[in-house]
């Protein structure tokens, strides 16, 4: 492992590219601390060639933290639960039955989404290793809100200041049509809705943002129903234009870590009944509340 670490930006304003890692290696203090500072000043990081085992990789994410445990319990990997198996293909190597709960719920990742926004402390950051990635589909979507919120004009801004908006983790399963109908939608940890504001203020670089998660959003507690959905609509198409966000092709053993504190994040859409994408994804407990701005 080289002492030299070099950085590479992928987009203009999201994405860069860390190189002189190894997460297989221990990684001393300095080096812990040295990412720590760049993942504030680049929220997401990308490693190349990480090929970690589960247990280097949840090693890795304690640095930061401490690891959730999904409330999906399915999704989580039966030897080592902190895992987060954000899969089409089941532990078993096989492509998850089309229409199981399984299948259907991981489809929810397509849409745009800060994980943890369910949470009364949402996650910090994550960390998400690429183990089986595809040629064409399956990239991940990151897009910065700190960027998103600071181009947004004076106007909105006032508007929008000191809003909360009403998350549930119900609600991600209320997007599945197919699920939403059944009595039995899978085993879930038990989660009562949050509110968060709609602008928050980075407990660590003290700079604003936008704070969506269009898979849990169920409203904005001080607009009436369809006035606070419309106006959270108006933010998520202008926070998901092209020039906030970095678009990630993966390669096999990418391991990608981000700040769920300034990011907002999809999956590209791919052929999930025939092709298989396994990635692992840990999720760092985060250290208070949101702090609105
Ligand atoms: C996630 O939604 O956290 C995972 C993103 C991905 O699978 O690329």
């Amino acid at each position: 492992m080289s002492d030299h670490v070099t950085t590479r930006n992928l987009h203009p304003v999201i994405g860069t590219e860390a190189l002189g890692y190894s997460m297989t290696r221990h990684l001393d203090p300095q080096k812990i601390d040295a990412i720590k500072q760049l993942w504030l000043s680049h929220p997401v990081l990308i490693f190349r060639n990480q090929d970690i085992s589960d247990s280097e990789h949840i090693e890795f994410a304690r640095h930061f933290g401490e690891v959730e445990l999904h409330p999906s319990i399915s999704h989580r990997a039966s030897n080592n639960p902190e895992i987060y198996r954000v899969s089409n293909v089941d532990e078993t190597g096989q492509i998850l039955p089309q229409q199981s709960n399984e299948w259907l719920y991981i489809n929810l990742s397509w849409r745009w989404h800060t994980d943890s926004s369910f949470r009364q402390v949402p996650s910090k950051g994550s960390i998400l290793h690429g183990i089986e990635v595809l040629p064409t589909g399956g990239d991940t979507l990151f897009a910065n809100m700190y960027i998103a919120y600071e181009e947004l004009d004076d106007k909105l801004k006032n508007k929008i200041t000191g809003l909360t908006v009403t998350h549930s983790h119900d609600h991600i399963l209320s997007l599945s049509n197919n699920l939403h109908r059944r009595q039995n939608r899978g085993e879930y940890t038990k989660l009562p809705p949050v509110a968060h504001p709609l602008v928050r203020i980075h407990p660590e670089t003290g700079k604003p943002s936008l704070f969506l998660s269009p898979h849990t959003m169920t409203g904005i507690v001080q607009l009436p129903g369809q006035q606070g959905i419309t106006l959270l609509d108006t933010l998520i198409a202008h926070a998901t234009q092209d020039r906030f966000v970095y678009h990630h092709r993966w390669q096999p053993h990418d391991v990608v870590m981000w700040d769920n504190r300034c990011t907002m994040h999809a999956v590209t859409p791919f052929d999930n009944q025939t092709q298989r994408r396994i990635m692992h994804r840990t999720t760092i407990v985060g250290d208070e509340a949101p702090i609105a701005a």
